[in-house]
Parts: structure tokens; C-alpha cells; sequence
């Protein structure tokens, strides 16, 4: 079951959390996961995948430019309808922006008809309400979480597609 990790990064964060949650991802039997900049993707590998989980660093308290962009433009191509999306982010600042910006990827998300799935409560610690957020400098604190993350969205993947 193919799943996507894609993300912006400018300075390397973000990137580095969407790996933490591809680590997750990988450790659930018959998921595969693949994570593209959103500049160099593998456009058949978006295709085929069942899920989609998009990271993006928090600009001026919302997703950056450039994800906003690919919603409006190159989003369009990859047939995102009836997958699964997923989003994260990383700032600078608990409150800076950063669950503004997951929650605006999970609504451009339902715009192409994506179900969208965050983990919520129901495992309880951590919990993760709409989507794992990091502050960066102290962004290795969230890796567990991040990880865990993968493991529990590979799982319901697993379970409504397998
Ligand atoms: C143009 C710009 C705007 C930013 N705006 C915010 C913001 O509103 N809130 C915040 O907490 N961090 C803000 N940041 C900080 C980044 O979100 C943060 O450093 C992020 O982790 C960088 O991710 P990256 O290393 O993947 O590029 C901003 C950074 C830039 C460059």
C-alpha cells in the first residue's frame, strides 16, 4: 500500500519531520512510504499511493506560499479525490501558526475530495489533534511523536484500503 510523505522545507525542519513520520509509516507491515519535496516528486508514485500527508513550514501564521501554490495549481494532476490526506507542520512558535496551517492543508485537502485523518484522541498520549506540529530547535523532542504518527496513519490506511 503506497503512501506519500510531501513537504516544503526551506531549511531543512520540515523535511526532517516528514522523514520522522515516513520512519512511522515504514514500520507497519505492507505500507510503503516515499517522501518528495514538493518540487521533486515522483508523479506516478503520488498517483498509485492510497494517502497523501503534506508538511509544511508556518509562514505569517498559515502553510507557506509555495504549498498554497501547489493546492491552486499542481494539485490538480494527482487525482487526489477519495485518498486519504494527512498534514503536519513545523514553527517557530507554539503560537505561531502552526495548527492554522494544518488545519488549511486539511481543508484544501477536502476541496479535491480527500478524506482527511489526523490520529485524534481515541489512542490516547500522545495525542495528536489535528496534526503533529514542531518547533524547530527543539524539534527532536517531537520525533516520537511524529513517528508514532506514521505508525497510526499507515495503520488506517491499511485498514480502509487493504
Ligand atoms: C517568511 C517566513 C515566515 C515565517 N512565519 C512564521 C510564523 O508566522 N510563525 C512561526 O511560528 N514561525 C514562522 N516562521 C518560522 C518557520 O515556520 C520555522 O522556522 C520552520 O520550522 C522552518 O521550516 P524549514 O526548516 O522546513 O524551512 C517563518 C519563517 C519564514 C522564513
Amino acid at each position: 500500500m503506497k503512501i506519500t510523505v510531501l513537504y516544503y522545507s526551506k531549511t531543512g525542519t520540515t523535511k526532517e519531520m516528514g522523514e520522522k513520520i515516513a520512519e512511522g509509516i515504514k514500520s507497519v507491515e505492507g505500507a510503503e512510504v516515499k517522501v518528495f519535496s514538493l518540487d521533486e516528486v515522483d508523479e506516478a508514485w503520488i498517483m498509485e499511493s492510497k494517502a497523501v500527508i503534506m508538511g509544511t513550514p508556518v509562514y505569517m501564521a498559515d502553510m507557506c506560499g509555495a504549498m498554497k501554490m501547489w493546492f491552486e495549481t499542481t494539485g490538480k494532476k494527482y487525482k487526489l479525490a477519495g485518498k486519504i490526506g494527512g498534514a503536519f507542520a513545523t514553527a517557530d512558535y507554539i503560537h505561531g501558526g502552526g495548527d492554522i496551517s494544518v488545519q488549511n492543508i486539511l481543508k484544501n485537502m477536502m476541496v479535491y475530495g480527500m478524506l482527511t485523518y489526523s490520529g485524534g484522541g481515541s489512542y490516547g498520549k500522545p495525542v495528536i489533534h489535528l496534526g503533529p506540529v514542531a518547533i524547530k530547535g527543539v524539534h527532536e523532542e517531537s520525533y516520537e511523536t511524529f513517528n508514532i504518527y506514521g505508525e497510526r496513519f499507515a495503520k488506517k490506511v491499511l485498514e480502509i484500503f487493504g
